[in-house]
């Protein structure tokens, strides 16, 4: 903090003239400085600077202060620049201490941190035992000057180098062992370095104090790349590798370029791109976007050719637009990494690539189209699911309202539709419960063509809480599912009668559907139980038969659903009429899936010509007729919150 006093001081003091001349060549005219704007580039004298003012350009009206403008020029905070400025025209400008006085308490955790940090740099360039990482670096094509300037280091293989070191400094083991880089396994045991034998990058908090390390194989092995554990000082998911370095060059280019690895910052910044950060091998945070959002708000994400690369591409950019920032996807030759690219490629092939960077969601829809997803009906459901979320989470409402008119163009709906699906979360789209599976799940030939391409997620996680009473699942017509089990479990010799039922579900299920586009009964099967825990012990039980010993079946589940398998399987004499159970449980399931069919016609309606309109509304009429004659409640409200509860994550 600097006070107003000063601010306004060095502001009345300053040459803003001078200043600004150094970067623009000014010629007097009238009581003003006019030159070319160096904001647009300008060539002709558009620029003014008021010599008891600010600057303006009038063909690109960029304006300010002196201090916007050798913030903008330089980079620097406002804080920098008022500092700079009171440089140039004698005012000693002090900050202001706005927090505790005294010392900050984490001083010695810093302190320790950047002792370690000098240590294994040392290690990394004077002791015998650093040369197979000097070889390591000199065959991945990273220079000394480029490595100090990261302060890389080696870790060295002897147990007991960095103990004897930092004991012989006067740190004793408590508090090496506090800071998590000597660790126990056993309290009798003898502490060992966290990092050993790896290449170590120093890890920065933006006030360029070392908290932290990230350490790598030099060879193959698991894990490739170790971090340092989490401390008061040092939060992954709160710190950006290299910010320190790059804030400024990202307040200059205005522009952030987001990396996934140590290695991508390293070669970015050593082929002269400095407004480069990375993660620390997570997901990107609410925070780090955040840390982002403090300076600049346009990101181009420069992540792996590969699917996760992909994968953490559209997450990272929904966290980023949710808070309102302009998110641009730079996409690799396959393969590549940015490492392995401009490595082989140089930097102006990387610049070709950044200025053709497409917008997040052009580059969703692009994928999406190539895929062919918005060829027919629904598929185009499909892809406006994956489009939707990235709808919602931009922030920004210029940004939300671009968005929403590139998807009804690409899938040819109107605007208005799929403004209120925006607006509502559709009820049940979940893994098959909005949309026949023939639609959910291509045939094998053509799966290829249309497997997902923006690499969605994969089956739901297992839930993993251990039950603190009976298992309640918040599945509609869980009950269902359970009696199938106890019958199953409790009664082995109806196993053929309910797996022949399921199976006979799963053909109505699946309208039209010829024999190819259906999962082969038994595994896949019972994909018709929704809820995740009966699912897996049904799997479980089918891959064993229902007799088999309980052992082997539990083997093959987590501890909740261990719980409940065996509860189940106790329940001897529940089931009185194994016949009537069976009956009545498959009718309430038929029910639930003719329900889903409809909501999933329903939700492409909206998409649909006249006539197919036609067609679906005759298909929702036979499906409604069918309904009521199996005599099955409607539990709407009941099952919109239970499916806004799907423990997968999906609306
Ligand atoms: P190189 O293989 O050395 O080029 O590394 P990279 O940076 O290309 O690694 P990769 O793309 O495999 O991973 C990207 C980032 O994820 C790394 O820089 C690490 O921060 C992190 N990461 C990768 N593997 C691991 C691991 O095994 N454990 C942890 N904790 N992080 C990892
Ligand atoms: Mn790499």
């Amino acid at each position: 903090m600097i006070s107003d006093e000063i601010v306004e001081l060095v502001s009345q003091q300053a040459d803003i003239v001078a200043i600004i001349g150094e970067h623009v060549r000014l010629k007097k005219t009238g009581s003003v400085w006019r030159g070319p704007c160096p904001f647009h580039q300008g060539t002709n004298a558009n620029f003014s600077v008021m010599p008891r003012g600010g600057y303006t350009c009038f063909v690109c009206g960029e304006k300010g202060s002196v201090f916007t403008f050798v913030q903008k020029r330089l980079g620097m905070s406002f804080v920098e620049a008022v500092k700079y400025v009171g440089g140039k025209c004698g005012v000693d400008v002090k900050e202001t201490e706005t927090k505790r006085d005294g010392p900050d308490p984490r001083e010695p955790m810093w302190e320790l941190q950047a002792t370690v940090g000098e240590y294994f740099s040392r290690v990394l360039w004077d002791a015998p035992g650093g040369a197979a990482a000097r070889d390591y670096l000199a065959s991945r094509d990273v220079t000394r000057s480029v490595a100090e300037r990261f302060g890389l280091g080696f870790a060295p293989r002897e147990p007991g180098a960095l103990r004897a070191h930092l004991n012989g400094l006067g740190y004793d083991d408590t508090r090496l062992l506090a800071a998590g880089l000597l660790v126990k396994r056993e309290e009798s045991e003898e502490p060992r370095p966290r990092f050993r034998d790896r290449l170590i990058f120093p890890i920065h908090d933006i006030s360029a104090h070392v908290v932290g390390f990230g350490g790598r194989l030099l060879g193959p092995g698991e894990p490739k790349y170790l971090n340092s554990s989490d401390s008061e000082i040092f939060q992954k998911g709160k710190l950006l590798y290299n910010l320190q370095n790059a804030r400024n060059p990202i307040r200059r280019d205005e522009r952030v370029v987001l990396v996934e690895g140590y290695f991508d910052a390293l070669r970015l910044v050593a082929a002269g791109l400095e407004c480069v950060v990375a993660p620390m091998g997570t997901a990107l945070t609410e925070q780090q976007a955040d840390l982002i959002a403090k300076y600049s708000r346009s990101v181009f994400l420069l992540y792996d050719s590969d699917a996760p690369g992909q994968k953490a591409t559209f997450r990272a950019a929904d966290v980023l637009l949710a808070k309102g920032l302009e998110v641009r996807v730079v996409t690799l030759p396959d393969g590549d990494d940015p490492d392995t690219f401009v490595r082989k490629q140089g930097r102006e092939a990387l610049d070709r690539l950044i200025e053709g960077a497409l917008d997040v969601f052009d580059r969703k829809v692009q994928l999406l189209e190539r895929a062919g997803w918005f060829a027919d009906l629904q598929h185009k459901r499909r892809a406006l699911d994956r489009l939707l979320p990235t709808i919602r989470a931009a922030s920004d409402p210029v940004t939300r309202d671009l968005y929403l008119a590139r998807a009804a163009q690409a899938a040819g709906v109107a605007r208005e539709v799929l403004l209120s699906e925006v607006h509502t979360v559709r009820r049940g789209s979940g893994p098959r419960a909005a949309i026949p599976r023939n639609a959910e799940r291509p045939s094998g030939g053509r799966s290829a063509a249309v497997s997902d391409p923006l690499w969605s997620d994969g089956p739901p996680p297992a839930p993993e809480p251990m039950p603190t009473g009976p298992y309640r699942s918040d599945v509609d017509q869980a009950n269902a599912e359970q009696t199938l089990l106890r019958v199953l479990l409790t009664q082995p010799i109806w196993q053929d009668q309910i797996i022949e039922e399921l199976g006979k579900l799963e053909a109505e299920d699946t309208p039209g559907g010829e024999s190819g586009e259906q999962d082969a009964l038994g595994e896949d099967a019972p994909s018709l139980l929704r809820d995740p825990v009966y699912r897996a012990i049904y799997q479980a039980t089918m891959r064993h038969g229902a007799a088999a010993a309980p052992e082997l079946i539990a083997e093959e589940l987590w501890p909740l659903a261990v719980h409940v398998y065996e509860e189940l399987r106790g329940e001897t004499g529940a089931v009185v009429d194994a016949k009537q159970s069976i009956a009545d449980a498959l009718r309430a399931l038929r029910g639930r899936s003719v329900e889903a069919r409809i909501r999933s016609l329903e939700s492409l309606l909206g998409l649909a010509s006249t006539d197919e309109k036609d067609r679906i509304n005759v298909a929702i009429r036979r499906l409604t007729d069918e309904k009521r004659a199996l005599g099955v409640q409607s539990w709407g409200a009941v099952r919109r919150k239970s499916d806004a509860r799907r423990p997968d994550g999906r609306r």
